[in-house]
C-alpha cells in the first residue's frame, strides 16, 4: 500500500508482461480480486484486508461503522470459495471495533492490521515451505495443480514453498506442472515461478497427470487449498479431486499445504464449502500473447454450446496424506484440524 493506493501485479497478464496496476480506492481493490487481477487465496486475504484499509481511509467520519459495514459486505461478495478473504475482512474488522468511537485511531488500526496480515501471511507460508521440505527427498518427481506459490500468496506461497526450499537445499526436484484448465494458471503462473527458481518442471494437459501416476514417474503430489473444513475435506482448484483419487489409486503421498487461516472450523465437511460457478466463456474461449504482442481471446468451441465452470472441487479428507501447514504437518483428520486451526 503507498498511501491510500493499493499496488498489484497484474496477474492475468503474466508470464509475457510483469506490470503493476494501482488500485485507488476499496471499490477497485475489490473489483480487482472479483476479475482475478489477483487471485491464490492468501493473496486474496492479504488484497481483502488492505480494501478494507483502503474503505476505513475512505469511510465518513459521521458514517463510519455503517461505511465500514457496507464495505465488508461488498469485499465479502467478490469471490466466495477462499476462507482466507473472510477471515481477513474478520479481523481488520475487529482491530476497527477494538477502537470504540475513536475514528482517526480505527482508521490507523484497520492499516496496521492489514500489514499484520500480510506479515503473518508471508511468515507461514515460510514456514510451510520448511516443514514441506523434510517431506520431499532428493530425486523426487513431484506434481501440483493450479498455482500455489508466490503469486498466490504475500511471498513463499504453500505448495510450491516446500519445493522452493528443498531446492535451495540443494535436492534436485522435477516438477510436473499440471496446466490448469480453463484458466491456465499451472502454465501461465506455476511455469513461471519455477523458471524463475531455476527449478526443472514440465507443463502437461491436467489429463495427462494420470498417465504420469500409473507410469510410476511421480513420487509425491502437494496442492494448495482455498479452504479447508473441520472434517479435513479440502476445496482447491477444479482437477485437484482427480488427481488425488489417481494418486491414490497408484500409493502415491497426496499433501495439502496451507496456513491455517485457510481453516474454516465452521465449515463441518467440504460439502458445505461454496463453490464459485464462473463465466462460460473462460471455457468456451482461451487467451494469451500473439506473436505481434496483442492480448487476445479466441473461441475455441461451437459459438451455440453452453459451458459449465465450476472453480473449484473438494477432495475427501481420505485421499489427504497430511497438511502442510505453518504449525506443522497434520493428519486431514478432525483432531488434526482442530489441534491447528486459528481461534481468531
Ligand atoms: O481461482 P484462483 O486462481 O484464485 O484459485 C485459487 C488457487 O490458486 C488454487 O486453488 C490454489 O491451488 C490454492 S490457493 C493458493
Amino acid at each position: 500500500m503507498d498511501g491510500p493506493t493499493v499496488k498489484m501485479i497484474n496477474q492475468p497478464l503474466l508470464p509475457h508482461r510483469f506490470e503493476i496496476t494501482d488500485l485507488p480506492t476499496y471499490r477497485d481493490t475489490a473489483r480487482a480480486i472479483k476479475v482475478m487481477t489477483v487471485r491464490g487465496a492468501g493473496a486474496i486475504g492479504g488484497t481483502a484486508g488492505y480494501a478494507m484499509a483502503q474503505a476505513a481511509l475512505e469511510a465518513r467520519d459521521a458514517h463510519f461503522g455503517e461505511d465500514m459495514a457496507l464495505a465488508a459486505e461488498i469485499v465479502s461478495a467478490t469471490r466466495p470459495t477462499a476462507q482466507n478473504l473472510f477471515y481477513a475482512v474478520r479481523r481488520v474488522l475487529r482491530a476497527i471495533e477494538a477502537e470504540g468511537s475513536d475514528v482517526p485511531k480505527a482508521r490507523q488500526a484497520a492499516v496496521a492490521e492489514a500489514q499484520a496480515i500480510a506479515d503473518d501471511d508471508a511468515a507461514c507460508c515460510e514456514a510451510i515451505g520448511r516443514h514441506g521440505a523434510e517431506l520431499i527427498q532428493d530425486g523426487f518427481r513431484l506434481s501440483t495443480h493450479c498455482n500455489a506459490g508466490w503469486l498466490a500468496f504475500v511471498d513463499w506461497g504453500s505448495a510450491l514453498s516446500p519445493m522452493f526450499v528443498a531446492h535451495r537445499q540443494g535436492k534436485k526436484l522435477f516438477v510436473f506442472v499440471d496446466e490448469t484448465k480453463p484458466r491456465g494458471q499451472g502454465a501461465r503462473l506455476t511455469a513461471w515461478e519455477l523458471l524463475q527458481e531455476g527449478i526443472d518442471h514440465a507443463i502437461i494437459c491436467d489429463n495427462a497427470t494420470g498417465h504420469y501416476m500409473r507410469t510410476g514417474q511421480i513420487d509425491m503430489v502437494i496442492v494448495g487449498s482455498d479452504r479447508i473444513a473441520a472434517n479435513g475435506d479440502v476445496a482447491n482448484k477444479i482437477g485437484t479431486y482427480s488427481s488425488a483419487v489417481v494418486a491414490k489409486a497408484n500409493g502415491i503421498p497426496f499433501y495439502v499445504a496451507a496456513p491455517t487461516t485457510t481453516i474454516d472450523p465452521d465449515c463441518p465437511s467440504g460439502n458445505d464449502i461454496p463453490i464459485e460457478e464462473r463465466d462460460q466463456d473462460e471455457v468456451r474461449k482461451t487467451w494469451g500473447w500473439s506473436d505481434d504482442g496483442e492480448f487476445l481471446a479466441v473461441r475455441t468451441a461451437p459459438e451455440g454450446s453452453p459451458a459449465r465452470n465450476p472453480a473449484f472441487d473438494v477432495t475427501p479428507a481420505e485421499y489427504v496424506a497430511g497438511i502442510i501447514t505453518e504449525k506443522g504437518i497434520v493428519p486431514a483428520t478432525p483432531e488434526g484440524i482442530a489441534s491447528v486451526a486459528r481461534k481468531d
